[in-house]
């Protein structure tokens, strides 16, 4: 079945990019019918643009947090999404937000959860020792990064990986991860 997505960005938006690209190509049915960026700049709302989807810019700067969700929540209500995905999108939900949405905020993660939750996943794995990680697709519960899984992909660590270069390999691993979710989720529906 064919979601209603709405996407919340904070950055560069290469996870976006793979959710756009898999809706022109069909390898989804769902379509984008928003994209929310807490920061004017972000690389991502230019993405959106490119591929005529709607933008909406909620900032967060110079507001308290409960200014900021209170109003990102009524954004996101309006557009009634069947579900929201978190693609780099780096703030913590509150309880509310995520209660007022249950079941229907997934979020993509560098780490194979519940191994490595929160920032610098990636690094987190380096100094781990780790000779494997990979990223996850998992439903948004009230803690950080703790949801219910929905996929993983593993990813070799190689001898002379950096942080940077482990990134870029798990990046791809996390694009084909986030549309085979999205795929999974179509079925479910
Ligand atoms: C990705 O590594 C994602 O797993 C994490 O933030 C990064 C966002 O990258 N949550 P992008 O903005 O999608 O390129």
């Amino acid at each position: 079945m064919s979601l209603n997505l709405v996407v919340l960005v904070s950055g560069r938006g290469t996870n976006l990019q793979a959710i756009l690209d898999a809706q022109v190509s069909r390898t989804i049915q769902s379509k984008v019918s928003l994209v929310i960026s807490n920061k004017k700049d972000a690389l991502a709302l230019e993405r959106a643009a490119k591929a005529n989807v709607p933008t909406q810019v909620v900032p967060s700067k110079d507001k308290t947090s409960e200014e900021f969700f209170a109003e990102l929540l009524t954004v996101v209500q309006n557009a009634k999404p069947d579900l929201i995905v978190l693609a780099g999108f780096m703030k913590i939900l509150p309880p509310s937000f995520v209660q007022a949405f249950e079941g229907k905020i997934i979020n993509i993660h560098p780490s194979l959860l519940p191994k490595f939750p929160g920032l610098n996943a990636q690094n987190q794995a380096l100094e781990a020792g780790e000779t494997e990680t990979g990223c996850t697709v998992h439903y948004v519960d009230e803690g950080c990064d703790t949801g219910p899984i929905i996929l993983q992909k593993t990813e070799s660590i190689l001898p002379n990986d950096t942080e940077d270069s482990l990134s870029q390999r798990l990046l791809k691993k996390e694009h084909v991860c986030l549309i085979e979710a999205l795929q999974k989720l179509e079925s479910f529906s």
